[in-house]
């Protein structure tokens, strides 16, 4: 490589926050500080999960969160680095996390502390054991001046977001991160730097692809409208291919870039659906409309004004190219 071909201005995600917070004339560093935090957690979760296999991190915990899943020993690990690196941070009041019955305090160095934090720690944790790609996904609340961070100050919908994201830990470790009304930037992990550089600036998805993703072993319990809509791809002039990973992170990131739609549907086993609102779908939900694709719930709705129920409560999910999505709703309005 001639010299003139190295990059000498670089843009880490330090830079970039810090480029950020002057764009801003009323911030007051919370946030940045916070950022660096959630960066932190990341890079010490995605350390462990290349580690996994050779110090004995595989498997189950043996215990069973709130949703009812099986606990892995590394979504247990993920859980306590993340909440850490939370109450390190003294910018955070509470967080919500998908391993956590209840809202973590986080507000130890600082009462004052103003942002609320939503998170799964390791998205798509039955395939941890098998190498494939896992992540984390997080989306973050100001809460009102004086609040006091109860969980019924937390359910709150999308359009309160400031910030969302998530990581993949693939065969690099990326990051996507958007902000309220915002572009969608994309960051790779340099693990020689220990740095985020951005590598995919204002991430725009394509409007639309011929790929769709979900599990269609649950088709035995889908309502009508998802059979046909699943039913019209396949019978498309080209018909669509299928791709399903089978975590949210690593399915959502190729939709992402390639286009086609992610979709885990509500159906009669699982009325309310699968995913949790507060830390999967809504966080999912900005990042897709912010690259200008389309979210929406089994009902249609615009998925970041779906407002949950309770801290862990769950929805069904569409998420992609914004015409992919579109034909899911034009089908739906068929049937009524
Ligand atoms: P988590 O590992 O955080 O509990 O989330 C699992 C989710 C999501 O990653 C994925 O899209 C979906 O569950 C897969 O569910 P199925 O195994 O039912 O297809
Ligand atoms: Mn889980
Ligand atoms: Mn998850
Ligand atoms: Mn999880």
């Amino acid at each position: 490589v001639g010299h003139e071909q190295v990059n000498t201005n670089i843009v880490t995600l330090t830079r970039f926050l810090t480029e950020e917070q002057t764009k801003h004339k009323e911030a007051t560093g919370d946030f940045t500080l916070l950022c660096h935090a959630l960066q932190f957690s990341f890079k010490s979760i995605a350390y462990y999960i290349r580690r996994a296999s050779l110090i004995n991190l595989g498997g189950l915990a043996g215990s069973v969160n709130e949703t009812g899943d099986d606990q892995k020993k590394l979504d247990v690990i993920g859980n306590d680095l993340f909440i850490a690196a939370m109450k390190s941070s003294g910018r955070v009041k509470v967080l919500v996390s998908e391993e956590e019955e209840e809202l973590i305090p986080c507000d130890q160095l600082n009462p004052n502390a103003r942002y609320a934090v939503a998170c799964d720690p390791i998205d798509g944790s039955s395939n941890l054991d098998a190498g494939v790609s896992v992540g984390t996904i997080f989306g973050v609340f100001k809460l009102a001046e004086g609040s006091k961070g109860t969980k019924q100050e937390l359910l709150l919908p999308g359009t309160e977001l400031v910030a969302a994201g998530f990581t993949m830990y693939g065969a690099s470790t990326q990051l996507v991160l958007t902000m309220k009304d915002g572009p969608v930037n994309g960051f790779t992990m340099d693990t020689s730097l220990g740095e985020f550089i951005l590598t995919h600036p204002d991430m725009k998805m394509p409007k639309k692809r011929s790929i769709y993703s979900c599990n269609e072993g649950n088709s035995k319990y889908w309502h009508e409208p998802v059979l046909e809509w699943v039913d019209s791809l396949k019978q498309a002039e080209k018909p669509y291919s299928a791709r399903y990973i089978g975590s949210m992170v690593a399915d959502a990131y190729r939709t992402l870039l390639y286009g086609g739609i992610f979709a885990y549907p509500a159906d009669k086993k699982s009325p309310k659906g699968k995913l949790r609102i507060l830390y999967e779908c809504a966080p999912m939900a900005m990042v897709f409309e912010n690259a200008g694709g389309q979210a929406i719930d089994s009902n249609m709705r615009r998925m970041v004004e779906v407002v949950p129920e309770s801290i862990h409560d769950r929805s069904g999910i569409f998420l992609g190219s914004y015409d992919e999505v579109q034909k899911v709703i034009e089908i739906h309005k068929k049937h009524g």
